[in-house]
């Protein structure tokens, strides 16, 4: 069975998708992804090697998410060197930055989250390292809480591309779970649902590991949005069925051309929405574009564990010795996005200038 948010059974404050607990010399907390929606548990994290880990097998995962989590993991790699001289605190910075980096490769958010703290060090090259561990916890509490702000504006600006009484369908999970906020796609979701339309949310499982069907129903159920789980094989025929008026999608990397990166499949549900003439959004937060890439073409794409695929379910579903093609991501080309949805408004249409006139200064 599954478990109910907290926020659905009492006044309580819902767990936090992750959470700082105490100073500089504290801990971070965080739900365990892998557990949902059977299991609601937070795990303390206190080594850089667990952040590392928690983050490669997606126990947080979505890539605002994956950026607040690194960010923290950067504070607990450097308190073993607090007290230490500053270039031994350097050392150490880079040795930490450079490690998190290799957890997962597409979600640019690890990469912009990381650059940030390094640069927040850098620019301070006097401080001592006893004073500016702390600075640099207050500069991750600071990219969790832009975050949220993000997430909100996104809601904000996306809201009025949902009709009142629309199907809506959306690939993965680009909800809280996956951020520090209300999400970008979901969070989309929610806001045009708090103005009072009344949608039906389609969330396609999302093979191989299910975030759609494990987290994006669990988190609309908890807000009481209706939804309704299908197999990723089915999203063509419930939108020739006149079920769908738009998609609303993350993404975990945008390159300058408006390409965007996101869960294996969301390609495939772009060309069917275009094939059925249904708008197809993406919502992501200026953190998640990559404008040093001129196209899609350019962006990692992270292959993953054949074992997913092969024994998901917690059973072997493939025979022994089946060769397995497991690549976690996909690009969907800017021609078939009718608009992406930042916390600064819309890039619409969505073509190179429009998204580096929309990210200017
Ligand atoms: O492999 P995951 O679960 O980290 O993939 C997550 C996604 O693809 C999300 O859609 C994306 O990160 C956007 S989250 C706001």
């Amino acid at each position: 069975m599954s478990v109910p948010h907290p926020s659905s059974t009492s006044a309580e404050t819902p767990t936090p998708t992750l959470r700082w607990e105490g100073d500089h010399t504290g801990r971070l907390w965080m739900i365990d992804q892998t557990l949902l929606p059977t299991e609601l548990k937070e795990i303390e994290l206190g080594s850089v090697e667990a952040v590392w880990e928690a983050i490669k097998a997606l126990r947080v995962r979505g890539a605002p998410a994956i950026g607040v989590a690194a960010a923290y993991g950067v504070v607990i790699g450097l308190q073993a060197v607090a007290d230490a001289p500053r270039e031994q605190f350097d050392a150490k910075l880079k040795e930490t930055v450079d490690y998190l980096a290799t957890s997962r490769p597409t979600a640019v958010n690890l990469f912009w989250a990381l650059e940030r703290m390094s640069q927040f060090a850098a620019d301070r090259p006097e401080e001592a390292s006893t004073k500016l561990l702390p600075k640099l916890l207050e500069e991750a509490r600071r990219i969790e809480l832009e975050d949220r702000e993000m997430c909100a504006a996104i809601g904000r600006h996306g809201a009025e591309l949902l009709a009142d009484g629309s199907g809506v369908l959306t690939h993965c999970n680009a909800g809280g779970l996956a951020t520090a906020g209300d999400g970008t796609a979901l969070s989309v979701i929610f806001a045009a649902a708090a103005s009072g339309k009344q949608l039906q949310v389609y969330a396609d499982e999302t093979r191989p590991l299910l975030q759609g069907a494990r987290l994006t129903s669990w988190e609309l159920m908890q807000r009481n949005v209706p939804v309704t789980v299908i197999c990723d094989s089915m999203a063509g025929w419930v939108m020739k069925e006149g079920r769908v008026q738009a998609v609303v999608t993350g993404a975990d990397r945008i390159a300058g051309n408006g390409d965007a990166a996101n869960k294996i499949g969301t390609y495939s549900v772009a060309l069917l929405a275009k094939e059925h003439g249904i708008p197809f959004y993406v919502a992501a937060p200026s953190s998640t574009f990559d404008l040093s890439l001129s196209s899609g073409e350019e962006i990692p794409i992270e292959e993953r564990d054949p074992l997913e695929i092969t024994n998901g379910m917690g059973r072997q579903t493939a025979p022994d010795g089946a060769h397995v093609y497991n690549p976690a991501f996909d690009v969907t080309p800017a021609k078939y996005i009718a608009a992406i949805i930042t916390e600064r408004g819309l890039i619409r249409p969505v073509n190179e200038q429009n998204v580096r006139e929309h990210l200017a200064d």
